[in-house]
């Protein structure tokens, strides 16, 4: 059955994936972005997805935003959390501004989404919330205490909401990649990345395409005795 489908930070890299993949299942997907109109205009005129412009870091944005999709679309069912960025350094370098807008828009895009769209998937009795968490959530990494602890926190958040969610046929999971051939890894320094993908098990970065097919079963209706929990997709890096 075709659902309506946000899918945050959607017009580039693992959230691109997720977006073709979902509307291969057949739902109508709606790409969320901030910042890249280019890359949107021509992401929407490659597969057709309409691409809405918000910060889901921004509260009142977040809420104005959704409600746009709906009144456009119809009710939101699933929503995949995916927009996050990368501010590295370590802490003796990192500002109060890296540390901050990581947590604002990596950790508070899921509570904004949620305060968005949970409360009518709870009305309806179904929905399918996935955050996108990270291997650095799980495992923290050298010059990423911003982004692992908002990662982390994604991971506790999933779990709480799940709680929260059981009852009215809403799930909640999380999705935790490896380092995934996407720009964002792409702008590790390249000796720091080989040394990485070193310490791969299977041997290389992995693919947008392969978070996107976790997406697509925990999105599915085969998916509905699974939440709270988190899918760890790294190539066995961290096995957890
Ligand atoms: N463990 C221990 N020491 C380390 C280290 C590590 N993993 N990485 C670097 N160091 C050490 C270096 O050896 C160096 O030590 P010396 O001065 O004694 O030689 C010291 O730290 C400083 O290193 P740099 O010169 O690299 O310092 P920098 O300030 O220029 O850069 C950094 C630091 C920004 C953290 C850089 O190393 C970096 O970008 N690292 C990669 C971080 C990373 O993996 N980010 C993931 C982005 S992708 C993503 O986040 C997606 C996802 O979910 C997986």
């Amino acid at each position: 059955m075709g659902r309506v489908a946000i899918v945050t930070g959607g017009t580039r890299g693992i959230g691109e994936a997720i977006c073709k993949r979902l509307q291969r299942q057949g739902h109508t997907v709606i790409a969320n972005y901030a910042g890249n109109e280019e890359k949107a205009r021509a992401f929407t005129g490659a597969t057709g997805i309409p691409a809405y412009r918000w910060d889901v870091g921004d509260h009142a944005a977040t809420l104005e935003g959704c409600a746009r999709v709906e009144a456009d679309h119809g009710p939101v069912d699933i929503v995949v959390n995916n927009a996050g960025i990368t501010r590295d350094g370590t802490l003796h370098k990192m500002s109060f501004e890296d540390w901050n807008e990581v947590l604002r828009i990596n950790l508070g895009g899921c509570f904004n989404m949620a305060k968005a769209t949970f409360p009518g998937m709870r009305e309806r009795g179904w929905g399918r919330i996935v955050n996108i968490g990270s291997i650095n959530g799980q495992a923290g990494q050298y010059g990423q205490v911003n982004y692992a602890a908002a990662k982390s926190g994604i991971h506790g958040f999933t779990k709480a909401l799940a709680q929260e969610g059981a009852k009215f046929g809403v799930t909640v999971n999380a999705i935790a990649p490896g380092y995934i051939d996407t720009d964002m890894v792409a702008a590790v320094p390249a000796p720091v990345l080989e040394k990485i993908v070193a310490k791969i098990p299977v041997g290389r970065l992995g693919m947008a395409e392969e978070i996107a097919r976790g997406v697509a079963f925990l999105t599915s209706e085969n998916g509905g005795f699974m939440t709270g929990s988190t899918m760890s997709i790294n190539g066995g890096q961290h096995m957890y």
